[in-house]
């Protein structure tokens, strides 16, 4: 139902009584649309059709979230959450369906504290924290750590305009997962604004509520504006490279299929993830350690990768961060705080689990997918190694013990293009139903930062999302850890404010 102007105008009038009108945009405010595409990643989800808030609060303080929350809660009026604005189907600025809403765009909240004492942490080796806001992009976590000691860093993804806010709410997998773990393998504490508006930490929340935050998906348990995350040790020198192989004439074909048995089970401090593209696998590789103690260990681990010296590039782990985002060795690390985002590609991404290794012949046929009409890319995120060891429900993301790699589909096209864009789009999805056979099933495993609504969205009955709706797609993102999310939901956030089409359902604490 869409709510009456008289509700939107008590919503817009309690805003203003409660946060400075400055940092309010309306439909009608002449900056709207731009404040409103600043961080869009992904514009197939920005069109003229794209449902559009009501207006946009870019919070400089906790106490003006906490004020938009209530003033929400107070006149019917829902909010989305929005750090980074990376989300793959766009859930944190527009809705699928008409709705009235409000945007609490965090992007003015990125304060980074680094401490300078060793934490006490269970997870080796202890390192110092840092307090991290969720507007703050990933590349200004990586800068801001590694410039104060560039012997600290912090495991996350790749992208460095990714927010922190959507990275930890959703899980975070990186070239150290295998090493140190998932980002919120990492999350100590954490400052949440709640469903009545109130801003609590880890201890006044309980820990199940701290629980669902640590990989739960974003959204769904109210807007955390603030991290506690746990730093790790790294050496001031680091390898990467990245090797490429043909199918025609270097032996993709052959070295994939090894890949798959040697990857997940390699020590700790080397990641190998691989790019496909085309008829080229690019191996890239990031070891926490120098060439000449990463050469003889792929030797002979994994000779069929023909890896030498040659390909070593040695550097710090802040340039690394840069390298792989860029391709290029020669990048300035400065590179990684641009928080420009580019409105020219469409994407749509899928993902996947293995757990089983797919064999040579089904890698051929993989590799002709890849020529058609259409065709992106995919990348495949080895796990094994820490990750593997936490166990399924120490947090909400279960794709750990087992999992050889993650697969992410990726598929794009120039922005607007429509032909293309219904060619690319048929291509990922009938290559999805190939794949099948290949991957995790029962439930066919996804991960919930790859955010992908083919897979489920929710069904709203009496203003709450039912909790059979959200099991479709729930279960592919988290497993057995459904049940105990919607549990939490149904206790932090019965009546179901903070939502969107794949957010948690509350599971009745009546029933
Ligand atoms: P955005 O602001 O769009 O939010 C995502 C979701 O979280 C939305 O539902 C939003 O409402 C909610 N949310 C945001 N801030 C919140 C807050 N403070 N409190 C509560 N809810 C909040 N992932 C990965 O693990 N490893 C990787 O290497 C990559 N690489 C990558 C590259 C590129 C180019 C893209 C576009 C994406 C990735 N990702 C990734 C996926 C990425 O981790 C995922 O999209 C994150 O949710 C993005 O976080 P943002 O804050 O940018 O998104």
């Amino acid at each position: 139902t869409v709510l009456s102007s008289v509700t939107s105008d008590g919503f817009l009038q309690c805003l203003s009584d409660n946060i400075p009108v400055g940092l309010i945009y309306t439909q009608g405010s002449s900056n709207f649309t731009d404040v409103l595409v600043s961080s869009v990643r992904n514009p197939r989800l920005f069109t003229s059709a794209t449902v559009r808030p009501l207006c946009i609060v870019t919070p400089v303080d906790a106490s003006h979230v906490q004020a938009a929350v209530r003033c929400g809660r107070a006149s019917g009026v829902r909010l989305r959450v929005r750090s980074g604005g990376h989300d793959y189907e766009g859930l944190s600025y527009r809705s699928e369906r008409p709705e009235v809403f409000g945007v609490v765009d965090l992007s003015n909240l990125r304060a980074i504290t680094v401490s300078a004492d060793d934490d006490e942490r269970p997870v080796p080796p202890t390192a110092p924290s840092a307090w991290v806001d969720s507007g703050a992009t990933l590349g200004e976590l990586y800068y801001t750590v590694a410039k104060n000691n560039p012997e600290l860093a912090f495991p996350a993804g790749i992208c460095p305009t990714i927010g922190v806010g959507g990275h930890l709410s959703g899980g975070g997998i990186g070239m150290m997962m295998r090493r140190f773990g998932l980002s919120v393998d990492n999350v100590l504490d954490a400052k949440l604004v709640n469903a009545s508006g109130d801003l609590v930490d880890r201890a006044a929340m309980g820990e199940d509520h701290f629980w669902a935050i640590r990989g739960g998906g974003g959204e769904s348990f109210g807007v955390v504006v603030s991290w506690k995350v746990g730093l790790v040790k790294v050496p001031s020198t680091v390898t990467a490279f990245n090797i490429v192989k043909t199918v025609a004439d270097q032996g993709a074909v052959d070295a994939l299929t090894k890949w798959q048995d040697v990857a997940p089970g390699l020590p700790t401090d080397i990641t190998i993830r691989v790019i496909i593209q085309g008829q080229r696998a690019t191996f890239q590789s990031l070891y926490l350690g120098s060439c000449s103690d990463l050469v003889p260990v792929l030797n002979s681990s994994f000779p069929e990768l023909g890896m030498t010296s040659a390909d070593c590039l040695e550097m710090t782990w802040l340039e690394s961060a840069a390298f792989f985002q860029f391709w290029n060795r020669r990048t300035p690390v400065e590179a990684l705080l641009d928080r420009k985002t580019s409105l020219s590609t469409f994407t749509k991404n899928k993902s996947d689990y293995v757990r089983r290794a797919i064999a040579k012949e089904a890698w051929e046929s993989i590799f002709s997918w890849l020529t058609m009409d259409g065709a992106g890319m995919i990348i495949l995120e080895p796990h094994g190694g820490f990750i593997g060891t936490v166990p399924d429900g120490a947090t909400p993301y279960p794709h750990r013990s087992g999992v050889l790699y993650n697969i992410q589909y990726i598929t794009f096209w120039s922005a607007g293009g429509e032909q293309e864009g219904a060619t690319a789009t048929a291509w990922i999805g009938s290559f999805y139903e190939f794949m099948e056979q290949h991957v995790s099933e029962s439930p066919r495993e996804a991960y919930v930062n790859y955010r992908d609504l083919d897979i489920g969205e929710n069904v709203v009955v009496d203003d709450v999302s039912t909790l059979d709706s959200g099991r479709v797609w729930g279960e592919k993102y988290f497993a057995g850890n459904f049940q105990r999310l919607a549990a939490v939901k149904g206790v932090v956030d019965p009546t179901d404010y903070f939502r969107n089409e794949q957010s948690i359902p509350p599971q009745s604490t009546a029933s």
